[in-house]
C-alpha cells in the first residue's frame, strides 16, 4: 500500500528564550539544517501519509503549558527514478547503426508534480531534439509518471558518448538515469579509390582506404 510509505520529517521545537518559555516549531526533511540546540524528532517512523499531509503541529514544555506556533506538514514524493530505455534493445552500450532512427525513451517514475526531464550526451543538452510526453496518472492520479522521447539518428561522431537523462519536478529533486553508451555501427565506406581508366591487357591494383566499426574482417571485391 502506498499509504504505508515511511516518512521521516525532522522537527525543530526551539526554546526561543529561557525566559519567555516561548516555543519555536519548524520543520525540515533535512537533518543538516536542524540546530544544534534543538529537539529533533523523527515524527513518527511510520504514518499514513494521508493523515500526516496537512497536519498541524506544535511543541511545548508540558511542565509551563507554552506551546509554539503550529506548523502544517505537507507531504511530497518525490522522484527517486528516472529509468533509459530504448526501443531496440536495452543492452549498454547501445548499438545504432549510422544514419537509423532509434528512439530512446525516458521514464521517471511516480512524482506528486510532473517532471521536467531533459536529455545529455555526453554533458551536451540535447533536450531540444527530444519531445515530452504526456503525463500519466498513477495511484489515481494522485503522483504522475513523466517521459520523454527522443528520436536519434546514428551519426559516426558520436561513437562511445555517452547518453543519460535527468528528471526535474517542480521542488528542484533531481535524479540521474543510468548512463547508457552509444556504440555507432557503421557501413564500410570505401574512399579515395581514384579513376583508372583501365586498358586492356593491364594490370590495375587498388588500395581502398576501409573506415568501418566494427572493422570488416574481410573485403570482397566483385569484378565486372
Ligand atoms: C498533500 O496536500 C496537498 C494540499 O492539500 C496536496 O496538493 C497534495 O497532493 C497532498 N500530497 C499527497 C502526497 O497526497
Ligand atoms: C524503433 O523506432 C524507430 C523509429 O520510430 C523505428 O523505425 C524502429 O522500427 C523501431 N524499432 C523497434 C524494434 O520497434
Ligand atoms: C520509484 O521506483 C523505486 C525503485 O524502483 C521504487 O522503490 C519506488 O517505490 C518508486 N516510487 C514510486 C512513487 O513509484
Ligand atoms: C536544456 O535544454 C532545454 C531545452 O533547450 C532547456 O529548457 C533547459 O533549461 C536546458 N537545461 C540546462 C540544465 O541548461
Ligand atoms: C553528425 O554530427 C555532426 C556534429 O554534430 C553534424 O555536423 C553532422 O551534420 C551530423 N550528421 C548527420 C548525418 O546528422
Ligand atoms: C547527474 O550526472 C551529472 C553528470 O555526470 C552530474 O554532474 C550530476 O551531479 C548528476 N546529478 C545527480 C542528481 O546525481
Ligand atoms: C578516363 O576516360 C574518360 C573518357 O575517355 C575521361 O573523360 C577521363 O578523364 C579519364 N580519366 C582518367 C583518370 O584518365
Amino acid at each position: 500500500m502506498e499509504n504505508q510509505n515511511r516518512f521521516y520529517i525532522y522537527v525543530l521545537c526551539l526554546s526561543i528564550t529561557a525566559y519567555t518559555s516561548a516555543f519555536l516549531l519548524t520543520t525540515s526533511s533535512d537533518r543538516a539544517t536542524a540546530g544544534r540546540d534543538s529537539i529533533i524528532l523523527t515524527v513518527p517512523g511510520t504514518f499514513d501519509k494521508d493523515k500526516l499531509n496537512g497536519s498541524r503541529w506544535t511543541c511545548g514544555s508540558q511542565i509551563q503549558d507554552k506551546v509554539s506556533n503550529p506548523v502544517q506538514v505537507y507531504v511530497d514524493i518525490p522522484i527517486t527514478k528516472v529509468d533509459l530505455t530504448s526501443n531496440l534493445s536495452n543492452e549498454n552500450p547501445i548499438k545504432v547503426v549510422s544514419g537509423s532512427k532509434h528512439l530512446f525513451i525516458c521514464t521517471a517514475n511516480a512524482s506528486q508534480s510532473a517532471a521536467r526531464i531533459q536529455w545529455y550526451l555526453s554533458g551536451t543538452n540535447i533536450t531540444d531534439q527530444a519531445s515530452a510526453q504526456p503525463s500519466i496518472c498513477s495511484t489515481g492520479c494522485e503522483t504522475v509518471i513523466s517521459s520523454s522521447i527522443l528520436s536519434y539518428i546514428g551519426n559516426i561522431t558520436d561513437n562511445g558518448k555517452t547518453m543519460y537523462c535527468t528528471a526535474v519536478n517542480g521542488e528542484g529533486q533531481s535524479v540521474n538515469s543510468t548512463m547508457k553508451s552509444i556504440d555507432i555501427l557503421y557501413q564500410p565506406i570505401i574512399s579515395d579509390i581514384p579513376d583508372y581508366n583501365v586498358t586492356e591487357g593491364n594490370t590495375l591494383s587498388i588500395f581502398p582506404i576501409i573506415d568501418a566499426n566494427p572493422q570488416p574482417t574481410f573485403l570482397v571485391e566483385s569484378s565486372r
